[in-house]
């Protein structure tokens, strides 16, 4: 080889390793961010550091709905290969808030493949019913170059302000039931025009078992999470409406999940709550309540964590949430002076929920002693109401007993609708649709009387059903 050519061949190596390092030392937010557990003073800041700018693109066929999944997905193919896999990589994040009498800088810290790349940063001393920015800057190191993210939002009033307030609420979104090939789920675009306040998922955030693929051990549950968060409507949902998270059966392992569950694949019940306090960044107990000025308390019930075995004979002895949060539910909700009072339930607390096959939630007679210790609670305050996940349909029901009303979001996308019959209109219902969509909820007063509105959206944003309640 002639000394020429040897150098060219040289010079061509160091151009491309050259590349392929300075490609590699930049970092992304591919998976957005979140701005969760706003309260009227602190909120926890989460983002996770990525390798690349978009996620894997989709490629297998879909299945017929209900429930879209990928057609010969091969579950053993490399994760890093999967439809809307994002690798996360080594690096550092800084947080800096900003309002307009205010800046606050969290200084910089590292991700690390121990938590997925992921970081949670709790802020606080914040001031109430005020406007915040939100940047997150990014890097491989000090050296390199810095990626940016950012968010906003406005934290909660305190307690005897009387403001306005309105909220999202939606449940059940599974990767592949995606209804935009572009932004993955319409309903997050549509709740995003309506700006609320906050929102609330309550659960099934994630399917660890549905295919593509079925999450059998950490890294495909992890994987789950990478994909979701990759569609862009979720990425500009999260960065600009604060959210609180609860976590349901699909979001830890399978259908009706327990502490007693025996472990998917080699993914144990621990795992899976050590991949959900990674993914969403909560600070304190599972359960908790967030305070919105005068007129709104909202409760955000825990039901895996705490849960007695399903299959354990009904009693005083067998429960969903356990003997702290009982003991806190039933203290908190009847302390507080708030004039409208929401539970936000991962699972139905009136139904009516299907006839056979299901034991797992406070509508079903396998939990009926505390469901109805629960309805006697609720429906004994003034002005309370449930909001439930997990049913793949939309409604409002009223127990028959007790009063109690319930308002079910549906899924978050029509193709994930099933497992009731449109025609089947129980005495209950005051309200029943067999597709997707979501519910706001909004708290105002008009000539100085409080009224709520609970309105369920499809998922094209068009409202379908309205309740307007007067407060007492
Ligand atoms: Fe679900």
């Amino acid at each position: 080889m002639n000394g020429f050519l040897k150098a060219l061949i040289l010079g061509l190596i160091f151009t491309s390793s050259m590349s392929f390092t300075k490609e590699s030392s930049k970092v992304y937010f591919t998976n957005g961010l979140k701005i969760q557990e706003v309260s009227a003073t602190s909120a926890v800041i989460w983002t996770r550091l990525c390798k690349f700018p978009k996620a894997v693109p989709i490629k297998h066929q879909q299945k017929a709905a209900p429930f879209r999944g990928p057609i010969d997905f091969d579950n053993d193919m490399p994760v890093t290969e999967m439809d809307g896999a994002v690798e996360g990589t080594f690096g550092e994040v800084q947080v800096t808030l900003t309002s307009a009498t205010d800046k606050i800088v969290k200084g910089w810290k590292h991700v690390s493949p121990y938590r997925d790349f992921t970081i949670m940063i709790p802020v606080q001393d914040l001031e109430p019913n005020t406007s915040y920015q939100v940047l997150i800057e990014g890097r491989k190191n000090k050296e390199e170059e810095i990626s940016e993210i950012t968010g906003q939002f406005k934290t909660a009033p305190d307690k005897e302000s009387i403001v306005s307030v309105g909220f999202t609420s939606s449940t059940c979104q599974y990767f592949w039931d995606y209804d935009d090939p572009i932004r993955g789920f319409k309903a997050y675009d549509n709740m995003r025009k309506l700006e609320p306040s906050f929102h609330c998922q309550t659960g099934d955030y994630v399917y660890y078992d549905k295919k593509g693929p079925l999450s059998f051990n950490v890294e495909l549950a992890r994987h789950k999470w990478h994909a979701i968060n990759s569609w862009p409507s979720l990425i500009d949902f999260y960065r600009n409406i604060p959210s609180y998270l609860q976590k349901d059966d699909h979001d830890i392992l399978r259908d009706d999940a327990t502490p007693e569950s025996e472990p998917y694949g080699e993914l144990t019940f621990e795992d899976a709550l050590q991949i959900w306090y990674e993914q969403v960044p909560l600070i304190d107990k599972p359960f908790r309540s967030i305070r919105w000025g005068k007129d709104l308390e909202v409760w955000l019930v825990e039901g895996r964590e705490f849960r007695s075995d399903n299959k354990m004979v009904d009693g005083e002895s067998k429960s969903i949430f356990g003997e702290e949060q009982r003991a806190w539910l039933k203290n908190s909700i009847e302390e507080s002076d708030a004039t409208f009072k929401i539970l936000m339930s991962p699972t139905p607390v009136v139904g009516p929920d299907r006839d056979k096959g299901k034991n797992d939630n406070h509508s079903n007679k396998a939990f009926q002693t505390e469901g109805t210790w629960l309805r006697n609670l609720l429906s004994t305050q003034k002005n309370t109401y449930v909001v439930n996940g997990d049913r793949h349909w939309q409604y409002v029901s009223q127990d028959l007993e007790t009063g109690l009303m319930e308002f079910s979001q549906g899924p978050t996308s029509d193709v994930h609708a099933q497992g009731w019959s449109q025609e089947d209109v129980r005495p209950e219902h005051k309200f029943l649709r067999v597709k997707g969509g979501f519910l706001y909820v909004s708290v105002y007063r008009e000539n100085d009387l409080p009224f709520i509105n609970f309105s369920h959206y499809d998922v094209d944003g068009n409202v379908v059903h309205e309740e307007i309640l007067k407060g007492e």
